[in-house]
């Protein structure tokens, strides 16, 4: 099945026209805790493995979208994006799965409330806060299953940031996709914090889709891959209802460096990490040898995300100066 076939299935016997002026919706960023890192089909953004990542509470974006004449304007963070960048035209394909007719343009106006000096990837937060956006503007009250499963087809792990808290996304087997969404979990941790570290906020040179695409291809190392993920998943799912800080944090890094432990052995090459980063590492293992809880995720690119618990902040913003501390579970702050 194509995107615009699912879509068409999912929206049947909904509005395909505006029904307000204007849609509005604010979706959380996510970072994965076992993550997502390669696809069984490049279409549908269908994962090999299902994964677990926990929301970043109020950091997130916030997206308007209005109909509009003269073709589609898209707006980050105030400024207009051009028309022929790679995100601008990412949208607009998108969108066509949506225009009630071929014509119909879209203004929206997106606004990103992680810092973005910060080097965070925000296409999950914004692809699902527009899909949240699309459902209020056409008023198709959509389940969260179903928005998550248009979110995906958005971004990947957009299907995650349509929820907050410890979120699942179930990979599924079918080749529509249709049972491949993403669900909340029951549990919360107060204490639980996550310390952005910002080496460098530059675009990176190899997308996750082109690495995802290079590793699952050329990787010995992928096989071993799969067979990982569902044990982190399993050990994963205990620390949380557990609120094992421990296991958490081992699992995470674990599985954080086996997902780069595939992109080193592909061909060519691929390696996110900076010098810098293999400084921040260190000093992370470092700590924890000196018997201090931290741990690190990394996702595709060089900034470590550092997991502690509330205690710690004080210690580890001395320890690594401008460390950006997120606290998931926490009224806004
Ligand atoms: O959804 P994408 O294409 O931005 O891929 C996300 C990949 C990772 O961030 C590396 C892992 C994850 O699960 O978020």
């Amino acid at each position: 099945m194509t995107k615009l076939e699912i879509v068409e299935e999912l929206l049947r016997g909904r509005s395909r026209r505006p029904q307000k002026e204007e849609g509005k919706a604010f979706a959380p960023a996510n970072i994965a805790l076992v993550k997502y890192w390669g696809k069984r089909d490049e279409e549908l953004n269908l994962p090999v493995t299902s994964s677990l990542s926990v929301s970043l509470g109020r950091r997130g974006s916030e997206v308007c979208i209005r109909p509009c004449e003269n073709g589609d304007r898209f707006y980050l963070n105030g400024e207009l994006l051009p028309a022929d960048s790679l995100f601008a035209r990412r949208l607009r394909s998108y969108l066509d799965l949506f225009r009630p007719e071929a014509e119909t343009g879209f203004e929206v106006v997106a606004i990103n409330t992680i810092p973005t000096a910060a080097g965070f990837a925000s296409s999950a937060s914004g692809f699902a806060a527009l899909v949240l956006a699309l459902n209020d503007l056409f008023q198709w009250q959509l389940d969260l299953r179903t928005l998550s499963i248009l979110a995906r087809l958005g971004s990947g792990s957009a299907c995650r940031s349509v929820y907050e808290g410890f979120v699942l996304w179930h990979a599924g087997n079918r080749p529509d996709g249709l049972d491949s969404f993403a669900e909340r979990l029951e549990e919360t941790w107060p204490s639980l914090r996550l310390g952005l570290c910002v080496i460098c906020d530059e675009v990176k040179a190899v997308s996750s889709r082109e690495g995802m695409r290079r590793t699952t291809r050329t990787s010995p190392l992928y096989a071993a891959w799969s067979s990982t993920v569902e044990k982190h998943l399993a050990d994963l799912r205990v620390a949380i209802a557990q609120r094992d800080f421990q296991l958490l944090g081992k699992t995470a890094e674990s599985n954080a460096l086996a997902m780069h432990a595939t992109m080193l052995a592909a061909w060519p090459p691929l390696m996110y990490w900076l010098p810098e980063t293999v400084e921040t590492l260190h000093r992370v293992w470092r700590l924890r040898d000196q018997g201090v809880p931290v741990y690190f995720t990394m996702d595709a690119g060089p900034n470590p995300k550092l997991l502690f618990e509330q205690p710690l902040t004080d210690r580890l913003e001395r320890e690594f100066p401008g460390l950006v501390v997120i606290a998931p579970f926490e009224p806004a702050s």
